[in-house]
């Protein structure tokens, strides 16, 4: 298993194409309240995510021990290696856990609420416990608190269960639920596009892509394009930030500017630019 695994908490596929674009994403967890959400048949929906790449989906059973069972097999029959079973940490979930697990078949313990339940589902050889981080926070629990007892009680006793955060509503819950233990944290993609995000970042950049352009100045263009003649283009409008590219009619820019700068000529009188194309 890789290190820190971010797994993506939506039923909505376009959602999980963009996240998964960014090759960081370990996995997808489903619910039937997201189900219900994308107002699409679950197995379509664990089609395409199986289609997009993911290679971990978890996909909820319902109803009792034996039902739990036979609908676990069936989706692992169904979709292999990449269905995760997912069951409530109940008499019954635990015991659908216990024997789709001795099947070998992967099962994600939801709706843990404390380490009482968690070493329970581990004994039932749950593959994940899922504690639900927000949702003690709504209820005056620090849902962190919780994941930090968990993985006390699984390092002390040596268990192979990973905890898997879920009801992560922000970046700092999910940072804090690694640091406490966590293995696998399970966000809505706006956390996840979150996490890249920094004002300093932000700021750096402006600084760094300011500077860049005073040493490569880019390129905004201004005036008639069309009576330009190739060859023998001059572009106005160079202010301190650079400003914008933008394709010059009648040019092939397919391999973008940076491959002209070296025919780039700057007017330091007129802040104009004359670029040799020829
Ligand atoms: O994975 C569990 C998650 O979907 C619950 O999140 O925000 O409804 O508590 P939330």
């Amino acid at each position: 298993m890789s290190i820190m695994k971010i797994f993506i908490d939506t039923a909505d596929t376009d959602e999980i194409r963009k996240c998964h674009a960014t090759g960081l994403i370990d996995g997808v967890t489903t619910n039937p309240s997201l189900i219900m959400k994308s107002g699409r048949d679950p197995e379509e929906v664990y089609q395409e995510i199986a289609d997009i790449g993911v290679r971990d989906i978890s996909m909820e059973v319902v109803g009792d021990a034996d039902h739990m069972i036979s609908e676990g097999i069936r989706l692992h029959q169904k979709f292999g290696d990449c269905a995760t079973i997912k069951v409530p940490c109940t008499p019954d979930g635990l015991l659908a856990c216990s024997a789709l697990s001795r099947k070998v078949i992967p099962v994600n313990v939801t709706l843990i609420f404390s380490a009482a339940q968690a070493i329970l589902a581990a004994k039932a050889g749950a593959k994940y416990v899922s504690p639900f981080i927000g949702r003690l926070d709504d209820n005056s629990i620090a849902g962190l608190e919780v994941v930090r007892s968990i993985s006390a009680v699984y390092k002390e006793h040596k268990v192979g269960t990973k905890i898997l955060a879920a009801s992560l509503r922000e970046v700092n819950r999910v940072t804090r639920a690694f640091w406490n233990g966590a293995k696998i944290c399970t966000m809505p993609p706006k956390v996840f596009h979150d996490m890249y995000n920094h004002i300093l970042t932000e700021k750096g950049l402006e600084i760094f892509d300011r500077d860049w352009a005073a040493v490569h100045p880019k390129a905004k263009v201004g005036g008639d394009l069309d009576a330009l003649d190739i060859g023998d283009i001059y572009i106005t409008g160079l202010g301190d930030n650079g400003g914008v590219t933008t394709p010059i009619p009648g040019t092939d820019i397919s391999s973008g500017y940076p491959g002209l700068y070296p025919e780039m000529i700057q007017n330091p009188d007129d802040d104009t630019l004359k670029i040799n194309l020829s």
